[in-house]
This record gives C-alpha cells, structure tokens and sequence, in this order.
C-alpha cells in the first residue's frame, strides 16, 4: 500500500485533545509539533509526530512532502455558508458605501429579495457551476469542509434545488459539504402581507420534503426583528426537531431579541452571530452547552463596529467556532485567514483560539469530530502546508495567501488535479 509522508514541518498544529469541543483555557492548546511530520494511507492519518521517528515509517514507495521552513494546520471547518446563490448584490455594496444601511436596503426590495429573485431563476445546472467555482475559493484558503445553507429559494422547488445543488458539490468536488435548511431566511415577496401562511408552507409542506428526501442535517432561521420573531422561530423549529433535524441559528445580528435565550431553551447546536448579545444571552447558551459561531467578516463587511464579545464568551465556558458567513449580501469572503485576523484584531481572541474556534470546534459543531477537525491517528488527512515559520502568520499577514498546498484525503490540490 503507497502512502504519502509530510516532514519537517517547523510547526505541525495537530490540535490533539480530548474528542469534544474545547472551551476555557484549552482554546489556546495547539498541540504543536516543532519539526513534525504525519504518514498518510488511503486517505487517512495513521501516524503523527517528530520528522526522525515519522522517516523512520517510510517505505520505498512513500512519497515524501518536504515542509521545511513551513506550518502545517488541519484543514479550517467552516460551519457557517450560504454557498449557493445567484446574481449580484453589487448594488447594495455600493449604496452602503453612500450611506444607506442593510435595514434600509432591504425594506426597499433589496437585499436577500433580490438574490431570490436571481436564484429562483437560475436552474440547478446553473446553480452548481457558481458553487463550484466557490468551493475552489474554499479550498484555495485552505477549507477542506464547509456548512451550506439553503435560504434563496422559498418556494419548496426552490429550497429543494438549493440542497440538492449542496449535495452535489459535496459528491462532485473535493469540499465537503454539511446541509442545512434555512427555508425560514426571509419572508418571500408573495407572502409579505400573509407571513402565517409562509410559515404553514414551512412546517406542512417543506420540512416533510426535506425529511423525507434527507437533503439536510440542519434547520436554520433567521431569527431577528422584520424576518422571524420569536415565537414564530420557536414554533418552526420545534417542527423542524420533529424531522430529525437539529438546529443552529441566526440570532442578535441586528437587534438583541431574546436569540440566545431561544436557541438555549431549544438546545440548538449553535447560536450564530451574536453581535448584539448581552452577558445574560451569553449565560443562557453556556446553562444548555450551546456552541457561539462568530461571524466577523459580516461585521466587517456591513461597516459596523460591533463585534460580538468573544472574550466573555470563551471566559464564560463557551465552545466558541469562527466562521466565514460567505454570502452575497454581509460577508462575500471564503476566507478563514481573514476571520482569523478579524478574531485576533477586532475580537481579542488569540491566534491559537482562533485557530481552535476555526478548526476543532467548528468540526464539533457540525458532528464530524471523529473524522476531520484535528491531526490525528484515523483521521482524514485533510490539511493545508502555509509557507511561514510560526502559525500565529496565519493570521498576521491579511490580504496575502501563505497557502503552499492543500492535501484533502491525502491528494495534493485535489481541485487542480480533477479540472
Ligand atoms: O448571515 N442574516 C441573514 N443572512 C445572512 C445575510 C444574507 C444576505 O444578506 O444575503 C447573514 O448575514
Ligand atoms: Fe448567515
């Protein structure tokens, strides 16, 4: 059986711990190998450790990968996308620019509304050469899993084409993919004077559909003043539990409206954004072990200067996770470096926090801890070689790609080698 080798990595960030979620002070632990190497067959990690014992496992056939002088990190989770969607919210980018806020933009038509409108036009086909092109981006930042959500369909035709688009990135291209229904995003034009009838829609007729055709993991929601309050929230999601699915959130981007405290009564997985969030909020998600997923880039990218306060968080016992929000309209960016250098500047987190929040805990998020998330003995060897010294660089260095190679399952640029 041939098999591949990495060695000489200056720091090899194996993130080895204990099988869970990490919170408090073992948000810093790396678990760093100086001079570190792995050994790698059929896809999976069998051994990691010092470069002198892992040559030592070498064969004639391995074929040997030279870090020197470069990190090696696990690849980055990111447990919150919208990656498949149509058209473009250029508009809006640049009436922000003048002034114009996202509230505004969306109570006049724009917004999400207008990525519908291009989404629901646009067939499957149409639909999976966009979220290809994105899942490169992905992968080119060093993302070797991604969560996606529906959410510009709002019909069940719509939704349905969405997840399916979702699945087969998954299948068809080396990023994997974890679905998540967000069919509860936005209140359609059609049903903007009948928002209960929008909601029956969801509870009769789309979450069986997607029960029954399994097409999601998740059930997501907008929960926030003018999309879904509430009491609404709560009683979709109570129907959405009913179909297997479990439950992460959008809660406190805008306004602080009693998110949190629902996503804790609930037992959501996550509780994402949290900008407006208080200490009581925050106390409530630590009561039930809910996990925060911060989204910084969407802060950034909407012009506002209220990050969510990471530092209670983490000091409060929370497994926080570090996303990208990808999405036309809050935060166009794949990339986890760049939530990395917003986590550490804006948010206080260190880089080694960060890195955990990005990595281990996203994967914990998601269910997929037994297999991705870390470097370690039965894992897949999804990683990414960055070309600097010290991996706190990562982060550091912003508007730059360090990335040297991506490996997912062990095959090297695994986009490059397919196209
Ligand atoms: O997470 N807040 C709702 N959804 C997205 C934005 C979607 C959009 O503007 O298209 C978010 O920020
Ligand atoms: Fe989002």
């Amino acid at each position: 059986m041939s098999s591949l080798a990495v060695l000489h990595a200056s720091q090899l960030i194996t993130l080895a711990g204990p099988p869970r979620a990490r919170f408090g002070k073992e948000l810093g632990d790396l678990g760093i190998i100086p001079d570190g190497g792995l050994v790698v067959a059929d896809g999976k990690i069998t051994h990691v450790g010092k470069t002198p014992e892992i040559e030592k496992l070498c064969q004639h056939d391995t074929e040997v990968v030279n870090a020197r002088g470069c990190v090696v990190l696990p690849g980055f989770v990111d447990a919150h996308t919208h990656l498949v969607f149509a058209g473009s919210r250029l508009e809006d980018f640049e009436s922000r620019a003048r002034g114009e806020t996202y509230e505004q933009v969306a109570k006049r038509g724009g917004g999400i509304q207008t990525t519908v409108q291009a989404t629901r036009a646009a067939t499957e086909d149409d639909l999976f050469a966009l979220a290809k092109k994105r899942a490169s981006w992905f992968l080119q930042n060093g993302t070797t899993t991604i969560e996606a959500k529906s959410g510009y369909g709002l019909t069940l035709k719509d939704e349905l084409k969405i997840l399916r688009v979702i699945r087969r990135v998954g299948a068809e291209t080396p990023l994997e993919t974890v679905p998540t229904f967000l069919g509860a995003h936005a209140f359609p034009p059609e049903f903007r004077e009948n928002h209960v009838e929008y909601i029956s829609l969801i509870i009769d007729k789309m979450l069986p559909a997607i029960g029954h055709e399994k097409l999601a993991e998740y059930c997501d929601i907008f929960c926030e003043q003018n999309y879904f309050d509430v009491e609404n929230s709560r009683r979709i999601l109570t129907a959405a539990k009913q179909y297997g699915l479990k439950l992460r959130m959008h809660v406190d981007q805008l306004t602080n409206g009693g998110g949190a405290q629902l996503a804790a009564e609930l037992e959501a997985i996550t509780a994402d954004h949290l900008e407006q969030t208080a200490a009581d909020g925050i106390t409530a998600l630590a009561k039930t072990g809910v996990q925060p997923v911060l989204l910084p880039g969407s802060v950034y990218a909407l012009g506002s200067k209220k990050y969510p306060d990471a530092r209670r968080m983490i000091d409060t016992g929370l497994a926080v996770v570090l996303a990208t929000d990808f999405n036309p309209g809050s935060s166009p960016s794949p990339s986890m470096p760049m939530m990395l250098s917003l986590a550490v500047t804006q948010m206080r987190m260190s880089p080694a926090e960060a890195i955990t929040a990005a990595t281990v805990n996203a994967a914990a998020s998601l269910d997929r801890l037994d297999i991705i998330g870390s470097l370690e003995q039965g894992k897949l060897a999804n990683f990414a070689i960055y070309d600097c010294h010290d991996y706190r660089e990562v982060a550091y260095w912003f508007g730059v790609s360090l990335i040297r190679d991506v490996f997912v399952q062990g095959q090297k640029n695994p986009l490059n080698a397919r196209s």
